[in-house]
């Protein structure tokens, strides 16, 4: 399939079922991470990939408590319902067996560049993941999640370089259900500059 149309089909899961991903396919997609664009070729961001699920759902809970739930009136998504169109949802990654976590240089916060960087990255991946039949999402509040004491030493445990933190999560897992169709797009996002021909 060419890529326009892997883009055009690919969309955010947030139902997984409750089956592992191949560690082969999860370290596909985190090195797809670590090819996106970055800043001054700087290649700043670093990846972490879990699929310990117990964990994944404990940080999950957390991630969850960081969003201010009660938006009323907006809605994500209907065939995907996210922790804000639907209050019962326990975890901010939607019960995902594996979970990439991106991370940016601590001195790059500030620095819009080193934020962008981070979200190449999450793209990147989204995209590979598509690609081998796993399914994705994308999901903030990395910052605040990482906040807390607890998940302070949890980083520690991992052995990240302290001058790193996390800046998005890259839900993954196998779709429970049907594969939801993208919403149409807004009319007027594209603005053609093209020189004709003299
Ligand atoms: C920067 C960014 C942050 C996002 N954060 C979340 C999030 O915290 N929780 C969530 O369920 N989805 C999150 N998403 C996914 C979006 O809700 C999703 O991309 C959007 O609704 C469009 O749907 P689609 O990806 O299926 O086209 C995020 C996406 C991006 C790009």
């Amino acid at each position: 399939m060419d890529m326009l149309s892997m883009m055009k089909q690919r969309r955010s899961i947030r139902k997984y079922l409750d089956k592992k991903v191949e560690w082969e396919k999860l370290e596909k997609i985190a090195e797809a991470g670590i090819y996106a664009p970055n800043p001054g070729g700087a290649q700043g961001t670093t990846v972490i990939m879990l699929d310990d699920a117990e964990v994944i759902d404990r940080i999950g809970v957390i991630n969850a408590a960081c969003e201010n739930r009660n938006w009323s009136g907006r809605s994500v998504s209907a065939d995907q319902p996210s922790i804000i169109d639907d209050l019962s949802i326990k975890s901010g990654f939607y019960g995902c067996p594996a979970l990439g976590i991106v991370c940016i240089p601590k001195d790059r916060k500030t620095f819009v560049n080193g934020i962008g960087a981070a979200f190449t990255t999450a793209e990147n991946m989204v995209m590979e993941a598509y690609s081998l039949d796993v399914s994705s999402c994308i999901v903030g509040r990395a910052e605040a999640t990482f906040e807390k004491p607890e998940m302070q030493a949890l980083l520690s445990e991992w052995g990240l370089d302290e001058k790193y933190m996390p800046l998005v999560f890259v839900c993954l897992g196998y779709i429970d259900g049907a594969y939801p169709q993208a919403k149409p797009r807004k009319e007027g996002r594209l603005l053609y500059i093209k020189k004709e021909n003299a």
